[in-house]
């Protein structure tokens, strides 16, 4: 069976059960019958399987059409196949793809982030999160001489090794365990995992490990656990510390970028970190990925200083237009208060929606991405309140709302995140407001 033609998606086309066949085609040739581990949707027992995507929706194999509120993992901010991003990839097809030099779009687009990125006094490009994060933390261990790395319990960082550790509950020991097949636990001994949101914890971890730790790295706003904001003072205490001990501060702004301000979370919360990251909405959907951070710091990289950093792809063309024309549309006057009006009615509504239906459910969100937390109505302020989230009344709902042309992405075993683009306007909100209240009182009636 043909599911693409060259020109894009023969929508509307194949039959009702396309996704069953393709699944079972893909187990013959893709380990576990995916692309990426994630891909596979839980509640579905499959991936879902998109023809194309336009704006804020996507469509499925048999054309049907769902308003998207995963919009790839965060990756999409504008709105997906933007027209501006859409002419710069054009300009990109036209410039040759990949030559592996330097232009004068990747000046630009150094340029407008270190005038739009607080920390950004110099910035190198990457090709994904998890590498750039690699390379913030490459630098903060050369430039303290220190080998240790502070996280937060739930913060994701990207599938590399120096990540992929959770903390060792109720093993009476502090040393992270992998959280993967095939990592060597020697690396947990260079990682502190404490609590998020907790400024005891975190001072007594930097008590225990004094003058070995090299960078504190965390998500400002923790998106992977859905959307958990840090409490009120807590990064400034982190900023404030981690300067008395002469440790590198890394905002991971991979998610949280450009998701609530232009300067991400570190404008809006007015906390400067030495280092942050930034993919997903940069470019919208292109892979790339930037560091930012101090000229003192930044200068260490090669061949300016001695800590490696460069690759094939590294700060690939497309990316670097498609990032131009993206921070173009979100310089545009007023897009943040629109998106921050947008996002609160959505919000508010949503709850009121729950509320009413008499379904325990929480929607807690910042700018254009939240979390759906089950089970409770109380704030979630910790890793180990989103992850006691009530899954089955989540499947449920994700089911329904698939049911009904809304697509939730949901990731197996984590509370997992939601979000909207700029392309969600009132309508679609409202629309998706109604499938909501439907489907709130469908559990409610079951
Ligand atoms: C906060 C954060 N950091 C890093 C990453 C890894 O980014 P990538 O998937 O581009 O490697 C992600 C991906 O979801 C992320 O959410």
């Amino acid at each position: 069976m043909k599911y693409l033609d060259g020109m894009g998606a023969l929508v509307g086309q194949v039959s009702p059960t396309a996704a069953g066949q393709l699944y079972a085609e893909a187990r013959q040739s893709l380990a576990g019958g995916v692309t990426a581990g994630l891909r596979w949707h839980p509640y579905l027992g499959r991936p879902f399987y998109a023809t194309r995507a336009e704006g804020p929706y996507l469509y499925d194999l048999e054309g049907k059409r769902y308003l998207d509120f995963n919009m790839a993992n965060g990756a999409v901010l504008l709105g997906h196949g933007h027209p501006a991003v859409n002419r710069a990839v054009q300009l990109g097809l036209a410039a040759g793809i990949l030559t592996a030099s330097e232009t004068e779009h990747h000046v630009s687009l150094a340029t407008t982030l270190c005038r739009v990125i607080p920390c950004a006094e110099r910035v190198r490009f990457a090709v994904t999160g998890t590498e750039a994060n690699l390379v913030a933390v490459r630098l903060a261990r050369h430039v303290t001489g220190r080998r240790k790395l502070l996280t937060f319990a739930g913060h994701f960082h990207g599938l590399a090794e120096p990540f992929l550790f959770r903390a060792a509950e109720g093993t009476g020991s502090d040393v992270p365990v992998p959280a993967s097949g095939g990592v060597p636990d020697t690396y947990g001994q260079d990682l502190v995992i404490v609590p998020w949101n907790d400024p005891d914890a975190f001072d007594r971890a930097l008590a225990r490990h004094r003058g070995e730790v090299a960078a504190v790295i965390c998500e400002p706003v923790h998106y992977n656990a859905g959307c958990i904001p840090p409490l009120p003072g807590f990064l400034a205490h982190l900023r404030q510390r981690t300067q008395e001990e002469g440790i590198v501060l890394i905002f991971d702004e991979v998610l949280s970028g450009f998701r609530m301000a232009l300067g991400g979370a570190q404008e809006f919360y007015g906390v400067t970190p030495d280092l942050c990251t930034l993919a997903k909405a940069l470019a919208s959907g292109l892979p790339l990925a930037a560091i930012c951070g101090r000229a003192d710091l930044m200068e260490h990289l090669s061949p300016a200083g001695p800590v490696a950093h460069s690759g094939t792809y590294t700060g690939q063309l497309l990316g670097v237009l498609a990032a131009r024309a993206t921070l173009e549309a979100l310089e545009s006057p007023g897009v943040y208060v629109e998106l921050g009006r947008r996002a609160a009615r959505f919000y508010d509504e949503a709850q009121s929606i729950f509320d009413r239906a008499g379904i325990p459910a929480r929607i807690q969100g910042l700018g254009a991405r939240f979390g759906l937390y089950f089970g409770r109505r109380e704030p979630v302020v910790t890793w180990a309140e989103a992850v006691a989230s009530d899954e089955a009344l989540h499947r449920r709902f994700v089911l329904g709302c698939l049911k009904r042309g809304l697509y939730f992405h949901a990731y197996l075993g984590l509370p997992g995140h939601a979000g909207f683009s700029l392309a969600h306007d009132d309508d679609c909100l409202d629309h998706a407001l109604n499938v909501i209240e439907t489907v709130a009182r469908e559990l409610a009636r079951q």
